[in-house]
């Protein structure tokens, strides 16, 4: 059952101690994210494989972004046409196990965890149990509630499609974003040579992630710099010309985001023309959709617990503050990660 019918219709009943309804951001239809509202809607009761969370903090990704507006518009073939199947947004979680669904291995009621939800700007949020991972006593809700969808994608883009091993240079571009940020850490501690992109105003954040180098993206152009083994691009928005440029022979392009522009086809067009441009040549192209995978976050918490890993919580921010904050992300100059503090009501 979808989270749209436990919300309209009746719905399978919480479980004992679990209040009967909750307050959630919802939409009813695609459209900007002034269309959200947060209202009292039915807790969802967890399915066959499944938990319920008591949300303790959630994050935001450009995905919500995309969610709520439906764009591109072919995604809505996949996620609804009218609206998106689930009515409430947010992914990214933390937060503590109150019920388990049949099935489920591994986790217990009172398990404090992190992952990936449906609906996660809510005081519940019914999750996939291989989408979560308990999380270490030293790693804080919020910490963990802002890494699991962007250090998942960074994690996935260094390791299995960029095929990163320790001395390789490595250009990360959109180095102060979600994904982008991790992505310098992650490839720090993997031994790698890290040059970041980002504005002014990031680059001694950037720096002190590890970077070896910082381009400030507002005075120097990246292109124009020395070759790098591996391009990690979380912007997209450079001539694919000029990045395969960036990269040396035998190394890899790797498009994590790309424009938006164009709200029927991008970044889909830029994908389509990634291939056409690198084929035949030494640089290889990548362009792939992170999955959901309990190790990784587990790989993360681990990072996180050493403190290779130090999530940037940009913004604290309250449910009643999630719409504004959507249509901040979509525009694409977010510092570090939005956190939405549920448990404290804020
Ligand atoms: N493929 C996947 O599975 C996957 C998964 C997650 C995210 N994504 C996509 O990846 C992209 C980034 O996600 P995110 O979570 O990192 O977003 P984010 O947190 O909003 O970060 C975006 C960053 O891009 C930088 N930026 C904006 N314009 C730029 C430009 N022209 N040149 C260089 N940097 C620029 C911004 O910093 P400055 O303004 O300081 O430069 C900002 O820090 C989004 O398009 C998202 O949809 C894809």
């Amino acid at each position: 059952m979808t989270d749209v019918h436990r919300m309209y219709d009746p719905g399978p009943v919480p479980p004992a101690g679990v209040p009967a309804t909750m307050r959630a951001v919802v939409q009813d239809r695609y459209g900007p994210p002034e269309h959200l509202q947060v209202r009292e809607v039915p807790t969802p009761a967890p399915g066959t494989g499944e938990v319920l969370l008591r949300v303790s903090a959630a994050a935001l990704n450009p995905y919500d972004w995309h969610l709520t507006t439906g764009r591109p518009y072919f995604m809505r073939l996949l996620f609804g046409l009218r609206r998106p199947a689930r009515a409430v947004r947010g992914a990214d979680v933390a937060g503590r196990v109150v019920a388990v669904g049949e099935g489920v291995v591994g986790l217990a009621v009172g398990d404090r965890v992190a992952g990936m939800a449906s609906g996660s700007f809510a005081e519940y949020a019914v999750a996939d149990a291989t989408s979560v991972a308990v999380l270490p006593d030293r790693i804080p809700d919020d910490e963990a509630a802002a890494i699991p969808l962007a250090g998942t994608t960074a994690l996935q883009a260094l390791r299995d499609h960029g095929a990163l091993v320790a001395g390789r240079h490595v250009l990360v571009v959109g180095a102060a974003g979600g994904v982008g940020g991790y992505a310098v850490q992650l490839a720090v501690a993997m031994g790698a040579v890290v040059t970041g992109v980002c504005s002014t105003g990031n680059v001694d954040l950037v720096r002190s992630w590890g970077a070896t180098e910082v381009v400030d993206r507002t005075v120097t152009d990246w292109a124009d710099g020395p070759r790098h083994d591996l391009v990690v691009d979380t912007v997209g928005t450079r001539p694919l010309a000029v990045c395969r440029r960036a990269v040396r022979p035998g190394g890899g392009y790797v498009m994590i985001g790309g424009p938006k522009a164009n709200p029927w086809i991008d970044p889909l067009g830029r994908v389509v023309a990634g291939h056409l441009r690198f084929a035949g040549r030494p640089e290889r192209f990548v362009q792939f959709t992170a999955t959901r995978s309990a190790d990784d976050l587990r790989v993360l918490w681990e990072h996180a617990a050493a403190g290779r890993l130090r999530p940037f919580v940009g913004r604290r921010i309250g449910l009643d503050d999630v719409p504004a904050a959507v249509a901040a992300v979509g525009a694409g100059h977010t510092r570090g990660k939005v956190v939405v503090d549920v448990a404290g009501g804020a």
